[in-house]
């Protein structure tokens, strides 16, 4: 069988071995300076000023909707945007936070929102924000995107949980909007076995989403700002400061282990990703070819795809159907992502009433007629050709 996911690290031996020596000498598990440094690392690597570290993708997907709500950016009942075509806890947190989500539909030659769609919405709905996704290392028109946010007025952040390492028009994806989120998790570009950040460069925001990560406290500010948020509240004795919890926050805060897994990862990230782009070259040259059964993916606006995962969208129901029964067994397959969000479940309890019908989107197609196979960077090159044989002898 060719998995999703081979194993929990890239160099799993000797990242294991190398966790057990750290865990019998360190003297703390819970957050301190692994993770500290892991922030500093990863700020470093995605070229912006701030990383806040956070136990999953989908917990920096909440901190950041929750900050944007405690920093007033955001208001309950406000609209903001979502890629109709993403992962549940991408649109969840909206949901959960009192906001209205306004799915925004996909294009079917770049899985992602294009600035056609999102100007389709806007022409409809006053967005206050847009969280796009960038889907399995790919994106649209991000950087008209961008303007359009700019001169609307619209917050735009960045789900780049997907597209870790893609470079578009030279910038990362995770670097267009004021923020991006991150997941670690096994089998995403790097792993620190659960774990995620939000990245941006507004330091402000950066304090909030601290805040927001461990129960409102002003515990991981630095000595300047907590004084200024102490002074603020008038908290003048250091015995209530350390209980003090200024505005709305969780427990969303990873371990020493996942920082230190981080730390160590990290230093592979380059080479796990240039690997994964290789064998994303080698399937798309051919996937991509047989315009008779599947639709082709476009992808030569981006410098560098980053994925973790191949997505082939077929012509017809038909095709998927028979391909996930030829892959049953030999090759392991998913849905794309949570394809169209809003014929999940949790959207039509909670949203149906307010949201536009969405059954002849472009994400309804991928719903119905798309799915993807791992690309992981241990692949070899006979599980490559395997694929490509069955993909190509539907
Ligand atoms: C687009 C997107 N956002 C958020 C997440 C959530 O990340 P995590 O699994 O780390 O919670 C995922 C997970 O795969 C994802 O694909």
């Amino acid at each position: 069988m060719i998995k999703l996911i081979k194993s929990s690290f890239y160099k799993e031996t000797d990242t294991k071995k190398k966790l057990c020596r750290f865990i019998k000498k360190a003297n703390q598990l819970s957050f301190g300076p692994e993770c500290e440094n892991f922030e500093r690392n990863f700020s470093f690597y995605q070229e912006r000023k701030y990383c806040v570290f956070l136990n999953s993708g989908s917990s920096a997907n909440l901190a950041i909707i929750q900050a944007l709500l405690n920093l007033g950016r955001i208001k309950i009942g406000d609209m903001v945007g979502f890629s109709a075509l993403t992962w549940s806890t991408n649109a969840m947190p909206l949901i959960q936070l009192g906001l209205k989500a306004v799915p925004v539909d996909i294009e079917i030659n770049t899985l992602n929102v294009s600035s056609k769609k999102l100007n389709a919405v806007l022409e409809k709905y006053p967005l206050k924000a847009f969280f796009l996704t960038n889907l399995l290392g790919f994106c649209d028109d991000i950087g008209e995107i961008k303007n359009i946010c700019q001169q609307k007025n619209i917050i735009m952040i960045e789900d780049n949980c997907e597209s870790l390492g893609t470079i578009y028009k030279g910038k990362k994806l995770g670097n267009f909007g004021l923020a991006g989120t991150f997941s670690f998790y096994v089998g995403h570009h790097m792993s620190t076995i659960e774990g995620g950040a939000v990245c941006t460069d507004d330091e402000e925001l950066a304090n909030m989403l601290r805040l927001v990560r461990a129960h409102g406290w002003d515990r991981n500010l630095s000595v300047v700002e907590q004084d200024n948020i102490r002074s603020k509240h008038k908290v003048n004795s250091t015995f209530y400061s350390r209980y003090t919890f200024y505005d709305l926050g969780y427990n969303l805060r990873p371990t020493e282990i996942n920082g230190f897994i981080g730390n160590l990862q990290i230093e592979y990230l380059d080479e796990v990703i240039e690997k994964r782009n290789k064998n994303f070259i080698k399937f798309s040259n051919h996937l991509y070819k047989f315009g008779h059964l599947f639709y082709p993916i476009r992808f030569d606006h981006i410098d560098f795809v980053s994925n973790f995962a191949v997505p082939v969208i077929c012509k017809s129901v038909e095709i998927r159907n028979k391909l996930v029964d030829l892959c049953n067994g030999v090759v392991e397959i998913r849905p794309i992502v949570g394809g169209d969000i809003t014929s999940q479940p949790f959207f039509q309890k909670n949203m149906k009433k307010t949201s536009d019908d969405f059954s002849n989107s472009n994400a309804r197609l991928v719903h119905n007629q798309g799915l993807y196979f791992g690309n992981n960077p241990e692949m070899t090159n006979q599980e490559i050709k395997t694929v490509i044989k069955i993909f190509s002898s539907c």
